[in-house]
C-alpha cells in the first residue's frame, strides 16, 4: 500500500517560516498615520513670501518630516520600515515645523534659518534613506543653492520676524 512520507523540513526551511511568521506578527502593529491639522496661517510661507520653485522644493524634499502635510507612500504600511519613518516624522517636527512657523519666535525663527542653511550646505537634508525612496528630493548642487541662499536672505534681511 502507498503510505505518504511524513514532510520533513529542513533547517533553513524553519528558519524561513519562522521570519515570515514574525514578519506577519510586526504587521499588527502600524504606524498612526494622522495628520495634525495644518493651520494655512501658521505656515511658513504664510509668514513670508518665496518664488514658486524655492516653494515647491521646500515643500517635495522637506514637507513630509517638517510639516503636518506628510504623505504616506504605500510602504508606511510595511512594518518594520513604517516604524522608522514614523520616527523620522516625529523627530523631524520637533526639530523642525514648517506647519507651526509663524508661532516660532523671532529668535528661534533666526536659528531655524540657520539650521537649514547649515543642514543644506553639509547635504545632511533631506536624510539619505527619504532620498533613496523620493527622486525629487535628491537635489543637485544648483538647487540646493539656490535653497541656502534663499534661506540666508531670509534670515539676514529679518522679513521672517
Ligand atoms: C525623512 C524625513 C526628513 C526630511 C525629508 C527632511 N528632514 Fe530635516 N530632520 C529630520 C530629522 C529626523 C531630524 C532630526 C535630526 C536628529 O535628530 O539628529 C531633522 C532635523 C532637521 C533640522 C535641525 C537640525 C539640527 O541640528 O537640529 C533642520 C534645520 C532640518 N532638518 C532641515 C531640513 C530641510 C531644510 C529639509 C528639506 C531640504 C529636511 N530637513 C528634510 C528628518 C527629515
Amino acid at each position: 500500500m502507498f503510505t505518504r512520507k511524513p514532510v520533513k523540513l529542513k533547517t533553513w526551511q524553519y528558519i524561513g517560516l519562522g521570519l515570515v511568521g514574525i514578519f506577519a506578527i510586526l504587521q499588527l502593529f502600524p504606524i498612526d498615520k494622522t495628520n495634525p491639522t495644518a493651520i494655512p496661517e501658521k505656515d511658513l510661507f504664510a509668514v513670508v513670501d518665496a518664488p514658486v520653485n524655492v516653494k515647491s522644493v521646500i515643500k517635495s524634499a522637506c514637507y513630509d518630516c517638517h510639516s503636518y502635510e506628510t504623505t504616506y507612500p504605500w510602504y508606511t504600511n510595511l512594518q518594520p520600515f513604517a516604524w522608522s519613518i514614523k520616527d523620522h516624522i516625529n523627530h523631524g517636527r520637533k526639530h523642525l515645523n514648517f506647519s507651526e512657523f509663524a508661532d516660532y519666535t523671532g529668535e528661534d525663527r533666526s536659528h531655524a534659518l540657520e539650521e537649514c542653511v547649515e543642514v543644506l550646505q553639509e547635504d545632511e537634508m533631506p536624510i539619505a534613506s527619504y532620498k533613496l525612496m523620493h527622486p525629487e528630493a535628491r537635489l543637485n548642487d544648483e538647487t540646493r543653492q539656490t535653497l541656502i541662499t534663499w534661506f540666508q536672505q531670509l534670515r539676514g534681511n529679518g522679513s521672517a520676524h
